[in-house]
């Protein structure tokens, strides 16, 4: 499985590019809040710091403004072959990701948390989709593991029919998220920086690591 950050702060991506194990980075407008900056200013920073696919979100809800925005940020990336359009789950994100996959430009269909949903967006020929597992866990809090299933069921729904999409576990709260997300199928998990540096740590790796140094010492 392939591991996205998810963050727009450039200093948590270039961190976590210099590790080698970043294949793209996810954006959202919260994301960009939280960053400080704008899309326009940070996208171009990003696609230097991580040859992979990256996804800038349109802030529009009507299909011809979506479609209008998502050209401008092609543009601006001067037709970055990464720059990746992400799109909401409704009709005219719908309708702007088929406009825009038969053009060749990179989408990412975000906000889905039903298979019904990934069809739709499969359909439309997105190239990735991105079932959030974090916020379906928190909804469905009396069912065992929802946001692991929907991915597993995705897949599912993926290998039989065919689809190209690839699927990006979204909405990951801690490294038990990335693992379900791996054993469910997924091709992706897009991850915040905390969890990466969470799936380092280990208790015995620690202890061993205590031990080879005490070891070493005598
Ligand atoms: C990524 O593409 C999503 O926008 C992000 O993972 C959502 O995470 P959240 O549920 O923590 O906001």
């Amino acid at each position: 499985m392939k591991i996205f950050i998810d963050t727009a702060i450039t200093e948590e991506i270039k961190e976590a590019a210099d590790l080698g194990i970043i294949s793209g980075v996810t954006t959202n407008p919260s994301l960009m809040a939280k960053s400080g900056r704008t899309l326009n200013d940070v996208i171009t920073e990003i696609l230097g710091l991580v040859e992979g696919p990256i996804s800038a979100e349109v802030e529009e809800a009507d299909w011809e403004s979506m479609y209008k925005q998502a050209h401008e940020i092609v543009e601006m990336t001067h037709n970055n072959p990464n720059i990746t359009i992400k799109l909401p789950m409704t009709p005219d994100g719908v309708r702007t990701c088929t406009m825009l996959s038969k053009e060749g430009i990179k989408t990412n269909v975000t906000l889905i948390f039903s298979v019904s949903q990934a069809i739709l967006a499969m359909e439309a020929g997105a190239t990735f989709i991105s079932p959030f597992m974090g916020r379906v866990d928190d909804f469905l809090q009396s069912e065992i593991a929802p946001g692991a299933r929907l991915i597993k069921d995705i897949n599912r729904v993926k290998e039989q029919y065919g689809y190209s999409s690839q699927i990006i576990a979204a909405s990951i709260r801690n490294k038990g998220h990335v693992e379900q997300a791996a054993l469910a199928g997924a091709d992706i998990a897009t991850i915040p920086f905390k969890v990466i540096k969470q799936m380092y740590e280990h208790e015995l790796t620690t202890r061993g690591l205590k031990i080879f140094a005490d070891a070493s010492k005598k």
